[in-house]
């Protein structure tokens, strides 16, 4: 078996969906953003955007195009050679296939190249394990609400790697609704930062929509209703550019009360009294200052990535296969990825 050197840094590849990202960490349990020591990140939006969404083949060619110049530039920053690396991470699944082949079997070949293990790593642990990059990082146990592009959950962490699945989407994930709901009214993708931009333009009260599934128990999401409903009203409306601010802004109210009810909830069900936040529409301002709010409210103390962690990145990637590669873990030399992948089927950490 091929150990790694726990001292040694770890590159971590991102290349999941439309974000090439990659890192170096040397694994640090006191504080493991101290450990990250580069990152470098090419975002394909100018790429996709002409489409209105994510064309599948194009981020697989343009993965190819990135990983390698990207690889020798956090090299470079880092003031790093190849062979100081002691192992590869990088993103296994959930993803787009061909995207999430081109990062395999760029970090397998180079892990086989160098003799250092490879480990694949699950996209949702490294957004949920991003705040750890942070100072004064979350300890297990806590809550986290992932809410990315494709996935609104909340988790129950009860320690790296023991995750259980309290609440998932039942249709569109959170950021897919701000995407959607973005392009119906026309805005640019990627849609939620777009539609949070034009939301501080809007007044709060103009529009209200419901807040779906709040009326009965459980902690599961459905936002499909919601984009139902901004359809309706923007097509009622006088499609002014004041109106299409305020129906932004009460789209955006609704999912986030919607996703802070919800994360009440679970801290209640739980009993944990950390809150992590994590993904894309982490970054989303009001989300951040509502669960704040609700933190200092309830005695609960909530954690974010900074803004660059909380969308797809390398760092994530190397931090959680460094966790893994230091307890031991590695794959073998077969690349193998899983477009869907649970992750309360990992192993502990
Ligand atoms: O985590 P991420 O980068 O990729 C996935 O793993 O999906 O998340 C991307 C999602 C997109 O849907 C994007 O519109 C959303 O995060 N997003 C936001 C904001 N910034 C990114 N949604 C709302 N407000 C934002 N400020
Ligand atoms: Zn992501």
């Amino acid at each position: 078996m091929i150990e790694m050197k726990n001292s040694k840094p770890v590159l971590g590849v991102e290349t999941s969906c439309d974000e090439t990202g990659v890192a170096l960490l040397r694994w640090d349990p006191e504080n493991p953003g101290r450990g990250l020591l580069s990152h470098a990140l090419f975002s394909q939006i100018a790429l996709h955007a002409e489409y209105g969404g994510v064309v599948p083949e194009l981020a697989s060619r343009d993965h190819v195009r990135k990983l390698l110049p990207l690889v020798r530039e956090a090299l470079k920053s880092a003031g790093l050679t190849p062979a100081d690396l002691g192992g590869v991470a990088y993103t296994a699944g959930p993803g787009l296939v061909g995207a999430l082949l081109v990062g395999a079997s760029a970090a397998r070949a180079m892990a086989w190249a160098l003799g250092v293990p490879a480990i694949g790593v699950h996209h949702m642990e490294g957004h949920l394990l991003a705040p750890l990059l942070e100072d004064d990082p979350p300890e297990p146990p806590f809550v986290a609400l992932l809410v990315s592009g494709g996935h609104s959950m909340l988790v129950e962490v009860k320690a790296i790697g023991e995750y259980r699945i309290l609440g998932d989407t039942l249709d569109d994930a959170a950021g897919e609704a701000f995407d959607k709901t973005a392009k119906l009214m026309g805005l640019p993708y990627p849609g939620g930062p777009a539609l949070a931009k034009l939301a501080e333009q809007g007044t709060l009260g103009k529009f209200r929509f419901s807040r779906p599934m709040v009326d009965r128990p459980g902690l599961d999401f459905s936002f499909s209703g919601l984009k139902t409903q901004v359809l309706l009203a923007w097509q009622a409306s006088d499609k002014s550019e004041q109106t299409r601010a305020d129906i932004a802004r009460g789209f955006e109210e609704a999912i986030v009360d919607t996703l802070a009810i919800k994360c009440r909830r679970a801290l209640e069900a739980t009993g944990a009294k950390r809150l992590v936040i994590a993904g894309g529409v982490g970054a989303n301002k009001r989300l951040r200052e509502q669960l704040a709010q609700a933190g200092q409210a309830d005695g609960f103390r909530v954690y974010f990535p900074r803004l660059a962690f909380c969308t797809d990145n390398g760092a994530m990637i190397a931090l959680a296969g460094a966790i893994r590669l230091a307890s031991g873990q590695h794959q073998d030399e077969t690349i193998q990825v899983h477009p869907r992948w649970n992750l309360e089927s990992l192993p502990a950490a």
